[in-house]
């Protein structure tokens, strides 16, 4: 195999490797969330009081926040539930660490080497953004981790007919005036490139964005501030429930979102409701889709993009303390949803003078 280890990705980072959901018990909504979003629960670990639910290359590890030493307790007692941990799969974890801290990164754990049945399992750590640690793990693909049951069959599995493939991107919210510090850290500690940059004003939810990642898309983090630090605007409010910095929304990549939404909205997920005024708008803007505008706004599913491509997405409400989840299916298009703001912005406030609530 030729090594990802270069210039452009000097820790060796293959991709996420799985994101820790800190929660105050097993019995947590979050875990029936994961059902209905159509995971299946592969692996646990009853002394540690994990349990780990997978979707195609997708991995959530569901940790319990019980034992009072655990990283995981702390930070459902700073911050409440949410992602306490992301771990990157790595070529070379002793290259990764070691280039990390020389990099600037701040060590939480050396190298670990553990021997299983299944091979060698090495990890390494260090400090992210806010409270959430960063781990550096290399693995074989076919086992989890040490001290892990696998598990073949789940009886409470509810797969969807269409399934997610991966993390799109993961979404980091951080207080005004800290964006540019966090950019640094993952082009410094990480090299990662900075490939978009956006300054949205709407009335009440006014933020700037910067999206780090990988060349070939493995990693993509946008990173949000507000853009008044005592205002109402969704970003600050996201920073004052979850007090302080932390992770806002992880995109799961479909690839026939029209179906995949479908099923999640008769599943009960609650997603954003769309005005018909949206819809009405959508031939005016400067992309083509393929889909009869009708299905989408049956669907209730938001598009944006350029002459190149599109992309459909919907977000759905807050689920894990104020994280939320996007759904996303990109036609040639390496946006986030930018245009969707302003389209939504001008298509509710349609929406109101119709309905006679504006004038
Ligand atoms: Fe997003």
């Amino acid at each position: 195999m030729r090594s990802k280890i270069s210039e452009e990705n000097p820790l060796g980072i293959l991709g996420i490797d799985h994101l820790e959901f800190t929660c105050s018990s097993l019995e947590t909504p979050t875990k029936e969330l994961f059902y209905k979003f159509g995971f299946q629960k592969t692996a646990q670990n009853k002394e540690l009081n994990t349990e780990l639910f997978t979707q195609g290359q997708v991995r959530f590890l569901l940790i319990d926040s019980k034992d009072e030493n655990s990283q995981a307790y702390k930070y459902v007692r700073d911050h409440g539930e949410g992602v306490s941990k992301i771990s990157f799969l790595v070529e070379d974890c002793e290259h990764a660490i070691k280039t990390a801290v020389e990099r600037g990164g701040e060590m939480v754990q050396n190298l670990k080497v553990e021997e299983s049945e299944h091979g060698v399992y090495k990890t390494a750590m260090i400090k992210g953004f806010g409270d959430v640690l960063n781990e550096f793990v290399e693995r074989p693909r076919t086992f989890f981790r040490p001290g892990y049951e696998a598990l073949e069959n789940d009886e409470s599995a509810q797969p969807l007919s269409a399934r997610v493939a991966r993390i799109d991107h993961l979404t980091n919210n951080v207080p005004k005036g800290e964006m540019r510090k966090w950019v640094d850290f993952y082009k410094q500690v990480y090299g990662f490139k900075v490939t978009r940059y956006f300054d949205i004003k709407g009335v009440k939810t006014g933020l700037q964005s910067e999206v780090v990642q990988l060349p070939l898309g493995e990693v993509i983090i946008p990173i949000n501030e507000p853009e008044e630090e005592n205002g109402k605007s969704q970003i600050q409010g996201f920073l004052d429930l979850h007090n302080g910095s932390g992770v806002q929304h992880i995109a799961l990549t479909c690839g026939d979102i029209l179906t995949t939404v479908k099923e999640l909205r008769e599943r009960g997920i609650k997603f954003l409701d769309i005005p018909h005024t949206y819809y009405e708008d959508i031939p005016k803007r400067e992309f083509t889709v393929e889909e009869e505008i009708s299905e989408l706004e049956d669907r209730q599913l938001l598009v944006d993009g350029d002459e190149e491509g599109y992309l459909i997405q919907n977000f759905t409400e807050t689920y894990v303390g104020p994280l939320f989840f996007e759904f996303i299916q990109r036609k040639k298009h390496n946006g986030f949803g930018e245009g969707n703001f302003q389209a939504l912005f001008d298509a509710i406030e349609r929406d109101q003078v119709k309905r006679g609530y504006l004038e």
